[in-house]
């Protein structure tokens, strides 16, 4: 937990940006997996998180901003839960340790919200996207339980946009924290890839130093000879000689930061020329956007300035043609690469991205686009000093969908199909690094790189074998 004075000031500064009103914010209860009590790990909601600091499942944040109270919901343990699971300080203690003057137990809550809604008064609630809190806010405010999104509040999603996007001290010591811990599994999948050990397991050795150093991974690893599967998630079949084994990993802080990075390592050591040219393109993509990305640049401009590098790339090596910027304006590079350039990162690995994409990544100025890969572009606003987003251009060789644009006569134009045979079972590249803006520009947040220009890659691991 930061300090008290930290959570007190960010609440103090929520209060007075949403303006009236009562805001209402849960926490996560324990979610069972498959009987009540094994429960999935527990892992509470990042805007409670925020502006509560509290770890303890079954509580709810109340902020009465009319009448400048603040409250925290919950419920006392029991000698059953002591027994089970040892002692803990009771609520009114946890709300003191975060500066929260009031406490009741949960069953209190509805007096609140029933007195505040007879009084007319705004209730503020972001949506939810687990069931057990859309069903407890149906109970409350009496709204039907899949219409969290529809009812929640606008000027309360934008302001904790505004606040959590922009990442203080304290957050960046925390992101590198879990920068620091991704150099440890990367680094690791990169030892432990070679011909004959399974996805699974290298998936399970950086998985282990994520839980061992951090408070856990940031999301399921993504570890796959499959690179072109954008979600391709580690399988029990021996890694083969010559191929790829592309690592989208990361991990959670101590307090429950993110790290997100992708490397690409060949599992016989070295590198194929095909694959070297196809790697080529997206390091010079994701280079690209470390020199450019600063203060008033638009993210979208970040996107297409690092298609246009990788269309670059592959017209030189035959497998596109025609005009770079026609190509990058048609979209047809998207066959390639049918994904966004990243994500805004912070406490959840997709920052916010649970309380609606539109507000975290567009404004009045730049909207999202309905073009396909663009489409998948989760950020286009202009960057701030503080934002952290993630740098992860790619290139992927999917095989339905070579095969269905090919069928369709699909950006012809651009597009040299005969040359992307030979590459049907390449699998995909990414690249990917965290960054932050600064007033100038940006840095990769950490302060040890993961080795990933080619040669680096290749002598880490003649080095570590
Ligand atoms: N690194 C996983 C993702 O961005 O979806
Ligand atoms: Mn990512």
């Amino acid at each position: 937990m930061f300090t008290k004075e930290i959570y007190i000031a960010r609440r103090a500064l929520l209060k007075q940006k949403v303006g009236d009103g009562l805001i209402l914010l849960f926490g996560n209860n324990d979610s069972p997996n498959n009987y009540p009590a094994n429960t999935y790990r527990f892992r509470q909601d990042s805007n409670f998180l925020y502006y509560f600091g509290l770890r303890r499942e079954g509580l709810v944040g109340v902020i009465d901003i009319d009448n400048d109270k603040e409250y925290i919901f919950g419920d006392d343990i029991d000698i059953d839960d002591i027994i089970w699971y040892g002692f803990v300080p009771s609520v009114k203690e946890l709300a003191e340790d975060v500066g929260v003057s009031s406490s009741a137990p949960t069953s209190q809550l509805k007096v609140i919200i029933d007195s505040a809604i007879a009084q007319k008064r705004k209730i503020h609630f972001v949506p939810q996207c687990r069931h057990d809190l859309m069903i407890q806010l149906s109970d409350l405010i009496g709204i039907h339980p899949l219409s969290t999104k529809e009812n929640a509040s606008v000027k309360l999603i934008k302001t904790i946009v505004e606040m959590r996007a922009i990442k203080k001290p304290e957050e960046i010591a925390e992101l590198k924290d879990a920068a620091e811990i991704g150099y440890l599994m990367h680094t690791a999948a990169m030892k432990t890839c070679r011909p004959g050990v399974s996805e699974k397991y290298v998936a399970g050795i950086i998985e282990g130093i994520a839980m061992s150093l951090g408070d856990r991974y940031s999301f399921q690893s993504i570890l796959s000879m499959h690179g072109e599967i954008q979600h391709g998630y580690p399988s029990h079949t021996p890694m083969e000689a010559g191929r790829l084994m592309l690592c989208d990993a990361g991990a959670e802080s101590k307090e429950n930061y993110c790290s997100d990075n992708t490397r690409v390592t060949p599992i016989s050591g070295t590198f194929t020329s095909m694959q070297r040219d196809i790697y080529a393109a997206v390091e010079s993509a994701h280079d690209w956007v470390i020199e450019n990305a600063k203060p008033g640049v638009k993210w979208l401009d970040m996107h297409l300035g690092a298609c246009t590098i990788i269309t670059e790339h592959l017209k030189a090596i035959g497998l596109m043609k025609g005009n770079t910027e026609d190509a990058v304006r048609a979209g047809a590079h998207a066959m390639f690469m049918p994904h966004g350039l990243g994500h805004m990162m912070g406490m959840d690995v997709h920052d916010m991205e649970g309380l609606g994409q539109n507000y975290v990544g567009f404004d009045d100025e730049v909207q999202p686009s309905t073009q396909f890969g663009l489409n998948c572009l989760r950020c286009g606003r202009r960057l701030q000093k503080g934002f952290v987003m993630t740098d992860e251009p790619g290139v992927y060789f999917i095989p339905h969908l070579i095969d269905l644009w090919k069928s369709q006569g699909m950006h012809k134009d651009f597009i040299n199909y005969d040359s992307v045979e030979p590459f049907r079972d390449f699998g995909g590249i990414r690249l990917e690094d965290d960054i932050i803006i600064t007033e100038n520009g940006c840095e990769i947040v950490g302060d040890k790189i993961i080795p990933y220009h080619i040669n680096d890659v290749e002598e880490y691991i003649k080095n570590n074998k």
